[in-house]
């Protein structure tokens, strides 16, 4: 049996892929997240409950703390998801993205390759540290063009620049030292358990509190979304057949701008979960100021990733945020737990007991 180290497991796209993981795998999963704001144990689900689910609540910063679960669990390999993920945060207080994107990664970096020195082969070969990372570190695209493993670096928010930064290290130690490593750049995802700050979630949520619904700057910006499972399935294959030192941009092909995807979630809600007072969720819509340096379009050429993996999406827009919209109108127990701030209860519980 694999053992595989997922580091924050407890997020998005981490508790998408140990969702998927436990599902269709015989692996045992070490969960190492240290349970952030966006941290939140409820998204495993079921999947958070299996024997085969190991959960560590650390911070991957912690060297010592990553040193003894490389010695304690011996891994086969490692999918590191765990980051400061927001850009409008990132503009607020870059510090932390700077402390997690940057020494955190680097720190799992020196963890692993120490533990990597001392692999015999097979095991030795075989490892993998497999860094999930953003197309959103190739900069801003004009009306044409695509994002592809040949573009260059050019990230422009503290958020993306942090991340590039991450890229950058891992390829070094993978250069310098042999590390087998993998990347992926993916571009934005949405679905279920995705923390209210994003922007899908967030339109969803202040719709239905009857709350305006922010667009920022003209609504113009797009972006290319894809659905979260279809990131994880992406990602296990990489993770299982990637080429190592290779990088893999992984998209859906789905451009919207975000005025298109707010309609989109408008007229989802209408026909769903029409308004008390009759009247179209359209006329929440509000523009407000811009984000600075607010980068005007992202799109991925996932064509290696096709061509070598055989990876495609199974969601289109339509159906992916369809899904979604349903997902979080019938999910109403895991919004109150986020927006009364009960899900971190597991933090004071565990901190309580640990310190008693
Ligand atoms: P998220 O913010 O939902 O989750 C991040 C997780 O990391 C949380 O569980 C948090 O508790 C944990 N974490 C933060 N700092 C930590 C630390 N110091 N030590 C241990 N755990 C820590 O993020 P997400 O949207 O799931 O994104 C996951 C990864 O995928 C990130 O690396 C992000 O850059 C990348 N990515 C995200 C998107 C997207 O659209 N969300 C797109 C492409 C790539
Ligand atoms: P976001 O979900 O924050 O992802 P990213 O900035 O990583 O692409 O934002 C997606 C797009 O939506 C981006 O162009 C900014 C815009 N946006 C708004 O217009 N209003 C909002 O309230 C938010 C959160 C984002």
């Amino acid at each position: 049996m694999k053992t595989v180290f997922v580091t924050g497991g407890a997020g998005f796209i981490g508790s998408a892929l140990i969702r998927l993981l436990i599902a269709e795998s015989d692996w045992r999963i070490v969960n190492i997240d240290k349970l952030t704001y966006a941290g939140n144990l409820e998204s495993l689900g079921g999947a958070g409950r299996d024997a085969r689910h190991v959960f560590s609540h650390s911070d991957i910063c912690d060297r010592q703390a990553m040193d003894a679960l490389f010695a304690q669990y011996r891994p086969d390999g490692i999918i590191h998801l765990a980051a400061e993920s927001h850009v409008d945060r990132s503009i607020h207080g870059p510090g932390d993205f700077i402390q997690t994107n940057v020494v955190g990664t680097y720190t799992l970096l020196e963890a692993a390759r120490a533990y990597w020195s001392t692999l015999a082969e097979p095991e030795r070969g075989a490892f993998r540290f497999h860094h999930v990372s953003t197309d959103e570190v190739f900069g801003s695209l004009g009306p044409t063009g695509l994002f592809d493993e040949t573009t260059a670096y050019d990230p422009r928010s503290p958020y993306s620049s942090s991340k590039a930064s991450s890229d950058h290290l891992v390829r070094a130690w993978q250069h310098t030292y042999g590390l087998p490593t993998l990347i992926t750049n993916c571009s934005n995802n949405y679905g279920p358990y995705q923390f209210p700050e994003k922007l899908i979630p967030l339109m969803i949520l202040n719709a239905l509190a009857g709350k305006p619904l922010p667009i920022y700057g003209k609504g113009d910006n797009i972006r290319d979304w894809l659905y979260v499972d279809d990131h994880a399935r992406a990602l296990r294959l990489v993770f299982e057949r990637g080429q190592p030192g290779a990088t893999y941009c992984i998209g859906g092909r789905n451009e919207k701008t975000n005025l298109q995807v707010v309609d989109t979630l408008c007229r989802l809600l209408d026909q769903q979960r029409p308004r008390a007072n009759g009247r179209r969720y359209e006329e929440l819509k509000t523009f407000v100021a811009d984000r600075p340096g607010h980068d005007q379009r992202y799109a991925i050429d996932a064509g290696k990733i096709q061509r070598e993996l055989g990876w495609t999406p199974t969601e289109s827009f339509e159906s992916g945020i369809a899904k979604t919209v349903a997902w979080y109108l019938d999910n109403g127990e895991w919004i109150a737990h986020v927006q009364s701030g009960a899900y971190r209860q597991w933090i004071d519980q565990n901190y309580s007991q640990r310190q008693s």
